[in-house]
């Protein structure tokens, strides 16, 4: 006899989560989901089905489906409808394409919640369980259960025995309503459930989990469809079903029956809230974490465990696996009986096929459903919780290992980005030269893995070293161009103390759609989308020309030592045909763009020193004395006027003037904008406001330093921190220089006591690359390939005009604020036009606090540069 002791939780089950792709968040607990293969359905305590893209996790719409909690989806096994059921007698038939309301199925029974639902494709049938003990059944395609979308029999019009009975020409008690009710759409047939097509007492107890399965016993054809039903009455019963009804009354017949086949389990056990049919096998979730398995052949119980704490909701089976997640939060992934067994007998090694193989909290909450998917080679499986969370797990591999080759999908580039945004690249504190020199290793192995010839080149000094990694192309060498992708992998810091982020900046979490973490845009996640996007020419064997990786690890400070040590290494890198890279982001959320300017940028330290020590202000102050904060302050004071007009002896001589042309662009791209946002206007404003930005200099003052404790205090020493944007027209070493003297001059007419020193931190030239030339062009058709469908949501809202102006249109070509130093160093260098392609959106945040990226952007930047890499 096998053992029926429940087994404890302390049953050695690894507790080992797997990879959480994206946390789904709404505004109601989740107690149904069911996903398609586009879309994530979750049934929510509002009664509102919301609906997430499959893949991108975006939110595409949500449902007001029912007046209240949707208890119950069930996406019939041929895709065509998705069935909701809800605390109120109505239950929903839906197109998971269109979100259409097809059917409204109401009963004219007391029902109270409705529990389950299901349907039969073999008999265009809904069947479902209610609280009252019915199972009650309609046929979507019997002409007599139609009725006018007015029947007076509809539990929104039935009237109360008692409170709405009216006497003639008296009035009724208004009805509560509440407004989302209005927002249930109207459907196109509403049926009414015969009234013999109802089993009273199908359990004792609330019918709380139903299944359609195929010929799961010996008693029916192998093909035949039984109804299998849970109940609070602890009982699991098998139903057969058939079209025929009993004859009733004027020899009219019910559309349909149904008759047990069998029952497991005892009337007064615990209530079955969850179960799973596996061939002739059928598991069944309980309260206090107890999953039965049964055989439904011999009616045996082969063994009972206890999998959770907290009653077992959900069950699926998926994957060769058995997985289930309770009201503790716990889910967990059983290997199971049935699959793979060859197709005759029972396994006589049960309990080595039924095993907890792993577990995990899931939630800090209550799981009350889950579903599986798979997607492009990912096999996921979703929690939902009172927590108003829908978690989706990447659970990969768990069973049958990937084929060769598959491996390398989304979530591999996905896993990598997580490695990669773990280490605290951050280089401008010293304290994070170790995990620099970590960043940089773990990316350089991570090259090496996907095919790459690396090289860790040294900048000197204390500066990270770049990582240099090359792929080599199939053609014959002479007739192979040369790609070199240029990125950084160091970022910036992430204060976490203000309580700004809302995740760990260092841990990449998808929600949403999105990816956060910082770093994730700017720039590991292009870099990541670069390297797979070879990585999937490679495995196609389709990588023609040489792609050279460039990536430094000093960008955010300036790209310390990046021109020297691309100069020492120009033997080993090579010829160049062109330069790409992929650092910035598009103007709004929904425009793809490619960037053609950025501005250049030099970064100066300004310090006046006193020759005497800090000084106590009461004690030694005195208007004999010149005060190191006070000249500086009098000194800076004069490099902009109060209209930011910078006062530098001849800092705009050199400035291109507007052509027409280029008046043109920003038009374009102002209108558009507006078009798409018009909050964005008026025209001229944000024409101004571009151009001010991306072709115009400006001087920004960053920050003050003193010498000294705070307190009443004349600092010996004072400092500031200045930048200057500078753009095409702007020699970069005469802007230093006419700073320079400009600073010296007026200070020398102060008179002070003090020294005045000008230090120059880095320096970068502005950048214009050419839209037309060959790079763009190229970069232009991949982009238009990757966003050439209109997205479904915008299509879905009816917003045309967005659809029309977001996808399948020419990029916008844009300029940028921001400063890359090494773009123009490493076009002079080889003699290469350069290129970049945002991949971010406006709304990414690099610099800022909750940086992110979309996931689809990423994905899409991934096939833009497969484009790019096999076509140049
Ligand atoms: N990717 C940014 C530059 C950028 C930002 C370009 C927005 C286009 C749009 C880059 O990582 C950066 O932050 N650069 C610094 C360079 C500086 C430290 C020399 C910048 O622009 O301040
Ligand atoms: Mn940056």
């Amino acid at each position: 006899m096998p053992d029926l002791q429940p087994r404890e939780l302390d049953d050695g089950c690894p507790d080992s989560a797997p990879n959480q792709l994206q946390e789904l968040q709404h505004d109601g607990s989740i107690l149904s989901i069911a996903v398609s293969d586009e879309y994530i359905f979750a049934g929510t305590s509002k009664g509102e089905i919301a609906v997430w893209s499959l893949g991108s996790y975006q939110l595409v719409q949500t449902i007001q489906a029912h007046k209240r909690s949707v208890l119950c989806l069930h996406l019939t096994s041929d895709n065509k409808y998705l069935l909701s059921s809800a605390c109120e007698p109505i239950i929903n038939v839906w197109c998971p394409k269109t979100f259409a309301r097809l059917y409204e199925i109401y009963s004219t029974y007391d029902v109270g919640d409705v529990f389950s639902v299901v349907y039969s494709p073999q008999r265009d049938t809904v069947y479902f369980g209610t609280q009252t003990q019915y199972i009650q059944w309609v046929s979507l395609k019997d002409p007599a259960r139609r009725v006018s979308q007015d029947s007076a029999n509809h539990p929104d019009k039935r009237q109360h025995r008692f409170f709405d009975s009216r006497a003639v020409g008296g009035t009724s008690t208004p009805r509560r309503t509440e407004e989302h009710y209005a927002l249930i759409p109207r459907a196109q047939a509403v049926l009414e459930v015969d009234s013999g097509a109802v089993l009273q007492y199908a359990h004792y107890g609330w019918v709380f989990c139903m299944r359609i399965a195929r010929g799961p016993s010996v008693l029916v054809d192998p093909e035949e469809e039984v109804l299998v039903s849970g109940g609070g009455d602890g009982t699991i019963k098998l139903w057969k079903l058939s079209d025929e009804g009993t004859e009733y009354g004027d020899g009219e017949r019910v559309t349909g029956d149904i008759q047990e086949l069998m029952v497991l389990g005892e009337d007064d056990s615990e209530s079955v809230m969850s179960l799973e049919v596996d061939g002739s096998f059928l598991y069944a979730g309980k309260l206090r974490g107890i999953i039965e398995l049964w055989d439904i052949d011999t009616k045996q119980k082969l063994r009972v465990i206890k999998a959770h704490d907290g009653n077992v909701n959900t069950l699926k089976m998926s994957f060769g696996l058995l997985w289930s997640a309770a009201t503790g939060g716990s889910a967990s992934k059983h290997s199971t009986v049935h699959y793979g067994r060859d197709s005759n007998g029972t396994s006589p090694t049960v309990s080595q096929k039924y095993q907890c193989l792993n577990r995990w909290k899931a939630h800090d909450a209550k799981i009350l459903s889950s579903a599986v998917a798979v997607h492009q080679n990912d096999q996921l499986f979703m929690t939902g919780a009172n927590d108003n969370t829908v978690r989706v797990w990447r659970v990969n591999g768990m069973q049958t290992p990937a084929e060769d080759g598959v491996e390398a999908s989304d979530n591999m580039m996905l896993k990598s980005l997580e490695d990669f945004v773990s280490y605290k690249t951050i280089s401008s504190r010293p304290e994070f030269t170790e995990d620099c020199r970590k960043g940089a290793t773990f990316l350089g192995s991570l090259f090496k893995r996907l095919g790459a010839q690396v090289e860790m080149l040294s900048t000197g000094g204390l500066h990270n070293p770049i990582v240099f990694a090359k792929f080599s192309g199939k053609l014959p060498a002479e007739e192979r161009k040369r790609i070199l992708f240029y990125g950084h992998y160091d970022v910036v810091p992430a204060d976490t103390k203000a309580g700004n982020w809302q995740t760990d900046p260092f841990k990449l979490k998808g929600q949403d759609g999105y990816l956060y973490g910082r770093g994730v845009s700017d720039n590991k996640g292009p870099i990541i989308a670069a390297l797979y996007a070879v990585s999937d020419l490679l495995q196609d064997r389709e990588l023609d020309s040489d792609i050279l990786f460039v990536i430094e690890g000093e960008e955010e400070s300036g790209s310390r030592g990046f021109q020297d040590t691309i100069r020492r290494n120009k033997g080993l890198i090579g010829h160049v045909d062109y330069v790409l890279l992929a650092n910035s982001y598009w103007l709004d959320d929904d425009v793809p763009c490619l960037t053609y300017g950025l501005r250049g940028v030099l970064h100066a330290t300004v310090c006046i020193d006193s020759k005497h020590p800090d000084l106590h202000s009461g004690v030694d102050g005195s208007n004999m004395l010149s005060e190191p904060l006070t000249d500086l302050t009098l000194l800076l004071s004069k490099l902009k006027d109060r209209k930011n007009h910078v006062n530098i002896p001849g800092f705009y001589d050199g400035i291109l003037s507007v052509t027409q042309e280029e008046e043109l662009r920003y038009d374009e791209i102002a209108s558009l904008l507006i078009l798409r946002n018009p909050s964005n206007g008026p025209v001229e404003a944000l024409k101004r406001s571009l151009m001010a930005r991306w072709r115009e200099p400006n001087l920004t003052i960053h920050r003050y330093n003193v010498s000294g404790p705070d307190g009443s205090l004349i600092s010996s020493h004072a400092t500031a921190n200045v930048s200057i944007r500078l753009v095409p027209g702007q020699d970069v070493e005469d802007v230093i220089n006419s700073m320079r003297e400009f600073l010296r001059s007026e200070f020398a007419e102060f008179e002070s006591e003090n020294t005045l020193t000008i230090r120059i931190d880095n320096k970068a030239e502005p950048w214009l690359g050419v839209p037309g030339n060959y790079i763009f062009r190229t970069l232009e058709a991949a982009v238009m390939k990757a966003w050439a469908s209109p997205s479904t949501e915008e299509n879905r809202n009816g917003n045309a005009a967005a659809a029309a102006l977001g996808k399948g249109r020419k990029p916008l070509y844009i300029r940028e604020g921001g400063s890359i130093p090494p773009i123009r160093i490493l076009e002079k260098e080889f003699n290469a036009p350069a290129a970049h392609l945002p991949c971010g959106q406006a709304s990414d945040g690099g610099h800022l606090h909750n940086e992110r990226l979309r996931y689809l952007n990423l994905t899409k930047s991934r096939e833009i540069f497969k484009t790019v890499f096999s076509k140049l």
